[in-house]
């Protein structure tokens, strides 16, 4: 398998459910203490040696290309002033080698469209995927763990967990036959089961490493769940091609999709990485 070197956001939703907060501001840039969602997932993304970031977005997201951006006024008023370690932090929110891509999603018609947005500038490499919203705390950069996992199977990798039963509905499922200690093959993946038919309650996380190949089965994927073109539908047609291995990583995931798990991820990162206590 080639390496992984590009990972694709998607980053065009409204994020409705934390309006008024999202009414001018992408929810990808609301912040947990002092950093914007989606700069955890592009760190997370670059300590696992991605080198091209490719940000799928729409209309009301130019803050976050200026986000990674550089800010000349505002490096030149720290440098005159001396404040040397907030320019540090401006200019270290990537690495020189890294560059970034934006691609904006032409209509609201799902995650497998908006992953499909992105194939003219992925080409036919393998790449990762990473929704900002499960923001992954972890010793290890989980989107490396699944890259590693990708090497070692020889195929795309999907990051999984366990959940409630009553919550299946929220995630893609998947049925599996074990392989590895933490890896397994997948045999069956469905959008958001309703519990009574859920396969299993093992449950897709925002995290993907994808054999390129997912772009023609995402062409002929028809609208499902929701309505929407899901990636879990073309993942479902990619494995009557290629291998397709769920890996049920190390980390602790944030669902940072809604209030709750916002204020989980903003107490616990406080906690652990700033000496804050509420
Ligand atoms: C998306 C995917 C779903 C996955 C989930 C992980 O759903 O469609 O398969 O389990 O992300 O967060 P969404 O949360 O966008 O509804």
């Amino acid at each position: 398998m080639r390496p992984v070197r590009k990972a694709v956001f998607p980053v065009a939703g409204l994020g409705t459910r934390f309006l008024p907060a999202t009414k001018a501001m992408p929810k990808e840039m609301l912040p947990v203490v002092d950093k914007p969602l989606i700069q955890y997932a592009v760190e997370e993304a670059v300590a696992a040696g991605i080198t091209d970031l490719i940000f799928v977005t729409g209309r009301h997201k130019r803050a976050i290309e200026d986000h990674f951006d550089s800010a000349p006024e505002m490096e030149a008023e720290l440098a005159r002033k001396g404040k040397a370690e907030l320019l540090a932090i401006v200019q270290g929110i990537l690495p020189p080698n890294v560059s970034c891509i934006y691609i904006r999603q032409s209509a609201p018609l799902g995650l497998g469209h908006a992953v499909l947005t992105a194939a003219p500038i992925v080409g036919d490499e393998p790449f990762a995927v990473l929704l900002a919203d499960d923001l992954l705390d972890a010793d290890r950069p989980v989107i490396g763990q699944l890259i590693d996992a990708a090497l070692t199977h020889q195929g795309s990798i999907l990051g999984v967990q366990n959940v409630p039963l009553s919550e299946t509905d929220k995630y893609g499922i998947v049925a599996t036959d074990p392989v590895g200690p933490r890896t397994e093959r997948v045999r069956h993946i469905v959008e958001k089961p309703k519990p009574d038919v859920a396969p299993s309650t093992l449950a897709v996380v925002g995290r993907y490493v994808l054999d390129a190949r997912i772009f023609a089965h995402l062409r002929q994927t028809q609208a499902g769940a929701g309505g929407e073109i899901q990636l879990t539908d073309g993942i479902a047609s990619l494995m009557n091609e290629k291998p397709v291995f769920a890996h049920r990583y190390d980390g602790i995931r944030y669902d940072c999709g809604n209030k709750e798990g916002m204020f989980r991820a903003t107490v616990a990162l406080a906690r652990k990485y700033h000496g804050l206590e509420p």
